[in-house]
């Protein structure tokens, strides 16, 4: 394991929270889940099965550990699906000092923030994204939500994390053109507030895909940097904060339009060009 990163979230009226960054990190999860925790319930796809079951074992010692499979991608934003998980935490008799991690990509995050910040009006939530996208927007900031027929993201809540987990080791397996989508709403950081970004990416355009890279560690701990400045500003979204909405208002209506089998990045890309 490398050293890591860590990055203060500190939006007022809400309890400040840490993204820790680095390779093999999701081996200290353990000191970062709520101390009083006895139930913890990994939210994840069926893609990451065996890496929700190898968590669960790992933290088993202590806690009481149970898997909720949800479908992949946007098809898990449904309220049939949060549902279905209530229905499990219900049986479980999971209660507000329990927490539940999200694991995956922005959709299984976004979804498993949704299910925490609703569940008794609000339990604890480690988010452990497993994608670039995950990694810099969908699990920072506490926007959680589900899609409806009308468009996407149209029901949910601002719900804080209790500690977001940034384990790079997760991007090794990952799609190359996932790591070029994700870098989309890298890219957008780099218009919105650092251009460093942009001359990074520009002076090795190679590295900043290879997952591994010191070039893509520094653009996802930089893009992280930028969404926790603005979040601090503006947790609600009430004025500074839609500045992280820069091509996003064109990029919605593609993913709608094209029932969200586009990427979120390829679409969001298209709408910061537009
Ligand atoms: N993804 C935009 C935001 O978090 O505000």
């Amino acid at each position: 394991m490398t050293d890591t990163t860590v990055i203060d979230v500190t939006s007022a009226g809400v309890n400040p929270y840490q993204v820790h960054i680095g390779h093999g990190v999701r081996q200290q999860i353990p000191e970062w889940l709520p101390h009083d925790a006895q139930k913890i319930m990994i939210v994840h796809p069926p893609i990451l099965h065996a890496r929700a079951e190898a968590l669960r074992e790992a933290l088993s010692a202590q806690k009481e550990v149970v898997l909720a499979e949800v479908p992949e991608g946007e098809s898990a934003k449904r309220i049939e699906v949060a549902s279905f998980v209530w229905g499990l935490l219900g049986q479980l008799d999971f209660s507000r000092t329990d927490a539940i991690i999200g694991f995956g990509g922005g959709a299984t995050t976004d979804l498993a923030g949704f299910i925490a910040a609703n569940w008794l009006r609000g339990v604890p939530i480690v988010q452990v994204p497993t994608t670039v996208l995950g990694m810099v927007d969908a699990a920072i900031g506490g926007k959680t939500g589900i899609n409806t027929t009308e468009g996407k993201n149209l029901v949910g809540a601002f719900h804080a994390p209790h500690a977001v987990v940034v384990d790079l080791d997760w991007l090794e397996t990952l799609p190359e053109n996932d790591i070029r989508a994700g870098l989309a709403e890298v890219v957008k950081c780099g218009f919105i507030k650092d251009p460093a970004i942009l001359d990074l990416i520009e002076a090795q355009p190679d590295e900043a895909i290879r997952a591994g890279s010191d070039v893509l560690r520094e653009l996802i701990t930089r893009a992280i940097q930028v969404k926790a400045d603005v979040v601090s500003d503006d947790f609600t979204d009430v004025g500074a904060r839609e500045v992280l909405n820069y091509g996003h208002t064109l990029g919605h209506a593609i993913e709608h339009a094209e029932r969200y089998l586009w990427r979120h990045g390829v679409a969001i890309s298209i709408g910061m060009v537009f």
